[in-house]
Parts: C-alpha cells; sequence; structure tokens
C-alpha cells in the first residue's frame, strides 16, 4: 500500500508538532503548508524534522509548501491556520480574524483536497468547523473539529495529579462546546474502573471542572505570545491516526448533529467512533437533568457564535 499523505494547514506552533508527531508515528509524508510570509517557517521545520529522521531513523518526509497544489492528494488534513489567543481574550473573540482564513483555506480543500479526512483546530473551534463544512461541501462524516481530546486530557491529567495515579487509568469524557462552560462528565468518569465520585470529595472535583474549562486561558496566561501548542497537536494527531489506521477509536470531536442531543445543523462536542469512514457513528450517552442542563448551556454558547457567522 502507498504511503500515507497528511496535508498541515498552517505551519506555526501547533503545525510544527503535527508534523514532528505524525513523523514519529509514521502516519505518512507530511505537506506543511502556510502562507508565503511564512515560507521560510515552514521549509525551515521541514528540514529540521528531515534531518531529526536520521537520528532515530523516521522513514516519512516533511515538505514546506505555499502552493495548495502540493496539499492535492491529502488523506488527512488538519487546519490550524488562524491568529492564537493572546492574554485576556475568549476564542470568540478570534471570529472574525478566523472566519476570513478559513473562508480561504475552506474553498481550497474544496478544490484541491475534497476526498480528505478534515479535522479542524482554529478556534473558535465549532463556529470555524460549522463554517469549514459549510464553505468546503465536504461529507459531513469527513468533518470534524478537534476540541474534546484536548480537553478530555487536561481533565484526566488534573485528575491524575489529584489522586497521585497514572494518567494512564483515568477514563473520562468532556462533553460540549470548546468555551469554558464544556461539560467534563465527573459522574462517568473512572480511575482504572473505580467510579472517581468515590474518589474525590466535591470540592476537589468542582476545582477539576473549573480548571479544565479554564484549561485554555491558564496556557494563554502562562505563554502570553500565543495558546497551547503540544497537547492539542497530539490531540489532533490521535484523530488524524484513528481515521488512517481504522482504529474505530471512540473520542469526544466537534460533528455536525442532525437530532442526536436535541440538536440540529450544528457541530458540538460529543464521542464519536472515526476509522476508515470518518465519523462512523456518534454516541448518545444517558443524561441526567443536571448534565442535560449543563450541556444546553453549552450549545447556547456555541449557537450563539455560529448563528453571528455570517458565510
Ligand atoms: N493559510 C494557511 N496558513 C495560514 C493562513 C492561511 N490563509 N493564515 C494564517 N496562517 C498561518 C500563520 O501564518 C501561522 O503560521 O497559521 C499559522 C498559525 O500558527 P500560530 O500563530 O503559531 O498559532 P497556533 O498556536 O499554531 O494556533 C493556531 O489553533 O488552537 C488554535 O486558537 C488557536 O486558532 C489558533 C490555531
Amino acid at each position: 500500500t502507498r504511503k500515507k499523505k497528511i496535508g498541515l494547514i498552517g505551519g506555526g506552533q501547533i503545525g510544527g508538532n503535527l508534523a514532528l508527531i505524525a513523523v514519529q508515528k509514521n502516519l505518512g509524508d507530511v505537506v506543511l503548508f502556510d502562507i508565503p510570509a511564512a515560507e521560510g517557517l515552514v521549509k525551515g521545520k521541514a528540514l529540521d524534522i528531515n534531518q531529526l529522521s536520521a537520528v532515530d531513523g523516521y522513514d516519512c518526509r516533511v515538505t514546506g509548501t505555499t502552493d495548495w497544489k502540493d496539499v492535492a492528494g491529502s488523506d488527512v488534513i488538519i487546519i490550524t491556520a488562524g491568529v492564537p489567543r493572546k492574554p485576556g481574550m475568549s476564542r470568540e473573540d478570534l471570529l472574525d480574524i478566523n472566519l476570513k482564513i478559513m473562508r480561504d483555506v475552506a474553498a481550497n480543500i474544496k478544490t484541491h483536497a475534497p476526498g480528505a479526512f478534515v479535522i479542524n483546530v482554529a478556534n473558535p473551534l465549532d463556529a470555524m468547523v460549522f463554517a469549514l463544512q459549510k464553505i468546503s461541501e465536504l461529507p459531513k462524516h469527513m468533518v470534524v473539529g478537534m476540541a474534546g481530546v484536548l480537553d478530555t486530557s487536561r481533565f484526566k491529567c488534573f485528575v491524575a495529579e489529584a489522586l497521585g495515579c497514572s494518567i494512564r487509568d483515568v477514563e473520562a469524557l468532556v462533553l460540549g462546546g470548546h468555551g469554558d462552560d464544556m461539560v467534563p462528565l465527573v459522574r462517568h468518569t473512572t480511575v482504572g474502573g473505580v467510579p472517581l465520585t468515590e474518589l474525590l470529595a466535591q470540592d476537589k472535583l468542582d476545582a477539576i471542572v473549573k480548571r479544565t474549562r479554564e484549561g485554555g486561558a491558564e496556557l494563554v496566561g502562562l505563554y502570553k505570545t500565543g495558546s497551547a501548542y503540544f497537547a492539542p497537536a497530539s490531540s489532533a494527531i490521535s484523530m488524524a491516526e484513528s481515521f488512517l489506521l481504522d482504529r474505530k477509536r471512540i473520542l469526544p470531536a466537534a460533528a455536525l448533529l442532525e437530532g442526536q442531543y436535541g440538536i440540529n445543523g450544528y457541530f458540538f462536542g460529543v464521542p464519536v467512533q472515526i476509522g476508515a469512514g470518518g465519523v462512523e457513528k456518534i454516541l448518545t450517552p444517558k443524561l441526567d437533568e443536571s448534565e442535560k442542563a449543563a450541556l444546553e448551556k453549552s450549545f447556547q454558547s456555541v449557537k450563539k457564535t455560529v448563528d453571528s457567522v455570517k458565510l
């Protein structure tokens, strides 16, 4: 079988790390695309990673480019084109500027790579993935937004830290929009099969939920010049990998809902199965009344932003 091809649109902080992780996991050859102003940046990152490959013997190669023709034929595309937050900004503050970029990117994907499985990472996440699908007109099961894997990994990280246990044994799910009212499902979280609610007191749980919701802003506050990039890159790669290797993993992602959760026509963070067919299933776990109310609040925030998007 031929080597897979991974198109990375945006070669900034997340884009560079995506390229590195994709090569280290031997997922496929990488095309790192950016605008002409960043030509040196993507050519430099490509060269640097290709030289690193000699050390450990990686077989995949990275090409830096500003030409959409090089993106053609990508099996997977991950979009990180867009401006990151600065301290004090909300993700919604990025809407106008990143929507302009998304219009350009989505139209080019439609022209050059309409067969790709496309994962959007640019913020505000749920609105950008909505715009991406509308403009590119790609089938709904081939377009997703990466947020849930990241939000869940933040939640797991804080749980493992609070318990002093291995992060590998924390099973959790964060539902909803990629904003401050996302919904970590505490009641459904287990640690090595043991319910988390039996292991931590309510005030500790509340603090973990709050820190998870504000997890992106915590990183912006520390970095000051931009937002998180290592964990976002790893999270998006896990989704790309599940598609490329047909792993059929159940991962939280922003998918187009058509009636599930009582939502119709919006992308929203829910557990999905990702395999060779793209989004192969959308799962709908039973929620109690307080979880439903929290999810509705998160949806209203997403809806407000999406409804303000003029395509
Ligand atoms: N096409 C391709 N790339 C573009 C375009 C475009 N039209 N416009 C901008 N870019 C590129 C920039 O040149 C830059 O190299 O996108 C890259 C973004 O990189 P960073 O500024 O380092 O941002 P990063 O931290 O990678 O985050 C990117 O992901 O998590 C979200 O909120 C974050 O929206 C932001 C995005």
